[in-house]
């Protein structure tokens, strides 16, 4: 798969909700290529606590000063959203190394279902880096503060359930 102009990524995830660790890969991630699409993956078998238009909301929300990103949902297999979308690479972010063994089945399976398909791994920031959604709520269904880990959006949200 030759790539010709700007490079098209797709930046899969549950984000259930958006967090900062998720936040600051988009950041990243959109200065490195020319469009940015950060999809939801409407996943039946996953119990979320939002649904995949609240979760989109808020991706919106938190993105809206990033011109070259947009916020979708897909459901099915990522390659073929990917070949849809005209995307050649999928953004995929790396905290330890259980996130590298899982990350590197992924990546070696969509690349098998769709070769050319390249998978650009960012690494954590550290401050973010044993961060993620599920933690986010647990911590908040036992009423702690997580405030600095959501965008502020995501924690006023959090805290009307
Ligand atoms: N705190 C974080 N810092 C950097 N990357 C993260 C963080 N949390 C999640 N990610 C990465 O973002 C992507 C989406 O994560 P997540 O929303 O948990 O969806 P998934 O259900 O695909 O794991 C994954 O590549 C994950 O490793
Ligand atoms: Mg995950």
């Amino acid at each position: 798969m030759a790539i010709s102009g700007p490079l098209v990524a797709i930046y899969p995830g549950s984000f259930d909700p958006v967090t900062n660790g998720h936040l600051d890969l988009i950041r990243r991630s959109a200065k490195l290529v020319g469009r940015l699409i950060v999809a939801v993956l409407n996943n039946t078998s996953k119990q979320p606590l939002f649904s995949v238009e609240e979760r989109k909301l808020m991706l919106k929300e938190v993105t809206a000063d990033l011109a070259q990103v947009e916020v979708d949902s897909f459901d099915g297999l990522l390659v073929d959203y990917a070949e849809r979308c005209g995307a050649q690479a999928i953004v995929r972010g790396i905290r330890t190394t259980s996130d590298y063994e899982s990350e590197m089945q992924m990546a070696l399976m969509n690349r098998h279902l769709r070769p050319g398909t390249e998978t650009i791994f960012l690494m954590a920031a550290e401050e973010y880096s044993f961060l993620s959604s599920r933690m986010v709520k647990e911590v908040v269904k036992l009423g702690g503060d997580v405030s600095g880990f959501v965008p502020s959006v995501v924690w006023r949200r959090l805290q009307g359930l």
